[in-house]
């Protein structure tokens, strides 16, 4: 796994700052107050930090912008990073002046941050390890990256201390964004299936279902979708029982599909290659499952993924075919390119008659459609219970994670009428993110709080975002455990 970049905490030592190689970060006020660090830094190079201050560049600067000094006299770093940031910043600015430092820094080289005058060094702290990741395993030459970050305040073992939720949630992040990023070859459903067991050295319980099991279970819609790859089908579930016991649990269940041709209704070839994001939603339940058991969340959460690969073959699904699902209703296959339904149908029926949770989230890089209606902005929020879901919105704004919520009804149900079976897979072009929601509605059982994330426009990403590089982005993992540390932990 892609590890974080190392941290540590240490006391405020001034004179340590000349001798320091790499980047040196600082953090001044729009009005140009210097705290005791900044004014050292200011010292040792003559007074550059205060002429930057009074400069118009300065003024024009937003918040959580930085100016780079290059090669500065006086210190032995390449560089001195000055940070414009207000005492009082909020979490998400403080984020992003993380986010900012670790941009400047790209990945190479050592960096002292004199955090003293940030009041929430933590959020900067993490706004720096969510943006400071690269997916670099295939490239041959040896990773470029090196060194890593020295935060010095004037409490290092507090900081240390409330750094640890934010940093484990990073590292969720990290994890989730591995995954996405991997190509189809190397992450196969069972290289996946065991990478997800390897989680067990954090506490987690992970069962792994084969197909005798699933097919012994009845999930014969997921086990459809699979049934044209070489590669087995699998469920994994993934336990953390943090909370008191016996207490029902949430359930979170995610799309994993490692590849999406769409089968024997193959897609076009332009941007095909993209589908090895396609087990986004199962990438981000993993992720968070392993926040959940670094930080030790006091909470019961069972995270369940559907690992399959759609491909076309001469034991492929074929259109039209007529499949029963574990539920028992029946589903007429119109389009076998609408597969992360199929294969969500079944887990989530399995999750409620299993576990009987006290809700349940899923996460899918379900619609193409999503993308047209909220781009790559805001991944699509679907509910049943208004209470719930705004929790969960609030999370995710917390978070500083796009979410919007959308509607489901009846007249959408409607759509997905079939003449020879209980439904059709697909309801035809018009809102076609909320008919995928209507179909996975279908089996929801009465009284279970439900919300469909799809995250097909935001699991990955063409240009960067605040806290990612091009990519992977990790989108939910944070919103999620938020929403779980709000609702589910006990004080
Ligand atoms: N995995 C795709 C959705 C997708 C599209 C994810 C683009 C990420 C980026 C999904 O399985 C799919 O193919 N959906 C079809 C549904 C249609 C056949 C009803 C789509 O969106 O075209
Ligand atoms: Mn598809
Ligand atoms: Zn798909």
């Amino acid at each position: 796994m892609t590890e974080l970049t190392s941290m540590t905490f240490s006391e405020t030592d001034l004179d340590a700052i000349a001798a320091q190689t790499g980047r040196v970060a600082i953090f001044v006020d729009a009005k140009g107050k210097l705290d005791p660090g900044a004014r050292r830094v200011n010292k040792m190079m003559k007074g550059a930090i205060a002429r930057l201050a009074e400069s118009e560049r300065w003024n024009k600067m937003k918040e959580a912008d930085l100016i780079t000094l290059a090669y500065p006299q006086g210190l032995q770093a390449d560089a001195v990073d000055v940070v414009r940031i207000e005492r009082s910043a909020k979490a998400d600015v403080a984020r992003k002046a993380g986010a900012a430092l670790a941009k400047a820094r790209g990945g190479k080289g050592d960096v002292l941050m004199l955090a003293g005058p940030l009041r929430r060094a933590e959020d900067t702290v993490y706004g720096f390890a969510m943006r400071d990741y690269a997916f670099e395993v295939h490239k041959t030459a040896e990773s470029s990256r090196t060194g890593g970050v020295t935060v010095m305040t004037g409490k290092p073992d507090d900081l240390k201390l409330s750094a640890v939720a934010p940093l484990a949630v990073a590292e969720g992040a990290h994890m989730c964004r591995d995954l996405v990023n991997e190509p189809a070859n190397v992450l196969t459903t069972t290289n996946y299936a065991e990478r997800l067991k390897e989680m067990e050295n954090l506490g987690l319980k992970v069962e792994v279902l084969d197909e005798d099991a699933l097919a012994k279970l009845g999930m014969r819609t997921l086990l459809s979708v699979g049934q044209g790859s070489d590669s087995p089908s699998y469920v994994v579930a993934m336990h953390w029982n943090g909370g008191p016991e016996g207490e029902a649990p949430l359930a979170l269940v995610g799309k994993g599909v490692v590849f999406d041709t769409g089968g024997i209704s193959i897609k076009p070839a332009g941007g095909m290659e993209d589908m090895t994001m396609d087990m986004g939603g199962s990438a981000a339940v993993a992720g968070v499952m392993r926040t959940l058991a670094l930080r030790g969340a006091r909470a019961n959460v069972v995270g369940l993924v559907g690992l399959v690969e759609n491909m076309p073959s001469g034991n492929a699904t074929r259109p039209g075919d007529v499949i029963t699902s574990m539920k028992g209703d029946t589903v007429e296959v119109i389009n076998t390119d609408a597969e992360g339904r199929l294969v969500l149908c079944d887990v989530m029926w399995y999750a409620q008659e299993h576990y009987k949770p006290s809700a349940m989230i899923d996460l899918a890089t379900l619609t193409g459609a999503i993308i047209i209606g909220l781009g790559h902005e805001n991944a699509g929020v679907f509910s049943n219970d208004d209470d719930f879901c705004d929790g969960f919105l609030k999370a995710a704004k917390t978070e500083g994670e796009g979410a919007w919520r959308m509607p489901l009804g009846q007249a959408y149900d409607d759509q997905l009428k079939s003449r020879i079976a209980d439904m059709k897979n697909v309801g035809g072009r018009p809102a076609g993110s909320i008919t995928a929601a209507q179909f996975l509605q279908r089996f929801v059982k009465e009284g279970c709080p439900w919300i469909h994330l799809d995250i097909a426009g935001v699991a990955s990403v063409k240009s960067e975002t605040t806290l990612a590089p091009v990519g992977a982005t990790g989108w939910g993992v944070a919103a999620l455990n938020r929403l779980i540390a709000d609702r589910y932990e006990a004080e």
